[in-house]
């Protein structure tokens, strides 16, 4: 593979929806445009359509299926929230890929695959990640920030992802504290937060992120669902991922430096209102423990506070919830 596809491909998809002609490319690259037109024509051979036109140039047409770190880099030039991108067909999990790499690497990632063979989710669940269909993706972030910040690092990061699905689907688009995203009663969207620490603190906080974009129920087995939905399923029509992608990461940009300035209290209400855990009896696991129970409140550094049957409070950091 040619070491120009990627900076090619990136010129193509910044000209967009303009023509960049050979000639450019060449001169941007110091190449010769038989270079640029051996690699256009690679490029071609793959999923990525580009109109070539004499006397034009080269425009792509649409966005390509699969993820291409040069693509997705082109889309996000604005953003300043991580440095670099890796864009993968398949990958066990991108958690672990982001894992891998903060050994050698230390800035900040996106790491994003078409596929993931072995997704986790919390409590090491399985998660669903069908090839092309979804969004699986890890930020590598680094904060410097204390252990005790890290608490609400989860809630500001659902309401930016409530808010860039809520840009997509019509019925409202709800936050089960603390990691899933719902519309109705189907689940959309879970995601986990991760932290690499050392002695002079967090080195790094992985935050895994899948979304089901372009699924049709047929893609899940009966009990999935049940359970779960998509954009796609929401609108009646697939959207595409590079769309969609750009408005997730410019949210989750905007709230990350809320995060990184203000207390939890400033989003508070916000959050609240976005929440779908209120006025109902639920199921709690937290560690060994069961029980059902009622919430009262989110307190301002995000602790649940729930009532149980028995009249009893627990307040809690973590739990699973069941609606
Ligand atoms: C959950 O609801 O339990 C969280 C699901 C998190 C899934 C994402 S997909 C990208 C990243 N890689 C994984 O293996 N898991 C997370």
């Amino acid at each position: 593979m040619s070491k120009y596809r990627e900076p090619i491909l990136k010129l193509i998809t910044d000209a967009r929806p303009n023509y960049i002609s050979g000639q450019a490319i060449a001169e941007e690259l110091n190449i010769s445009r038989m270079t640029v037109k051996k690699v256009i024509d690679q490029l071609k051979s793959e999923d990525i359509s580009i109109d070539s036109v004499h006397n034009k140039g080269h425009r792509l047409n649409h966005f390509p299926q699969k993820w291409h770190a040069s693509v997705i880099r082109s889309v996000l030039q604005h953003q300043s929230l991580f440095q670099t991108v890796y864009a993968f067909d398949s990958v066990g999990s991108t958690q672990l890929e982001a894992k891998h790499r903060l050994i050698e690497h230390d800035e900040s990632m996106l790491i994003i695959s078409d596929e993931q063979i072995e997704g986790r989710g919390r409590f090491k669940r399985p998660w669903h990640s069908s090839k092309g269909k979804g969004l699986w993706m890890s930020l590598v972030l680094r904060p410097s920030i204390s252990y005790s910040m890290l608490t609400t690092f989860n809630l500001f990061i659902s309401l930016a992802i409530r808010d860039a699905i809520q840009e997509y689907v019509d019925e409202a688009v709800k936050i089960k504290w603390p990691n899933d995203i719902y519309v109705g009663e189907k689940k959309i969207c879970g995601f986990l937060t991760e932290m690499v620490a050392n002695a002079d603190g967090i080195e790094a906080v992985i935050c895994g992120i899948g979304i089901n974009i372009n699924q049709d129920e047929t893609d899940w087995d009966q009990q999935t669902r049940k359970i779960a939905t998509s954009i796609k399923i929401q609108r009646s029509e697939a959207i595409t991922r590079y769309f969609f992608l750009e408005t997730l990461i410019s949210h989750i940009q905007m709230r990350y430096t809320q995060f990184l300035s203000q207390p939890f209290t400033s989003i508070k209400q916000e959050y609240i209102a976005a929440s779908n855990i209120w006025n109902r009896k639920l199921r709690f696991t937290e560690g060994e423990q069961q029980f059902y129970g009622k919430v009262i409140e989110i307190d301002d550094l995000g602790f649940l506070h729930v009532v149980d049957e028995s009249g009893s409070i627990h307040r809690l950091m973590s739990a699973d919830i069941e609606l």
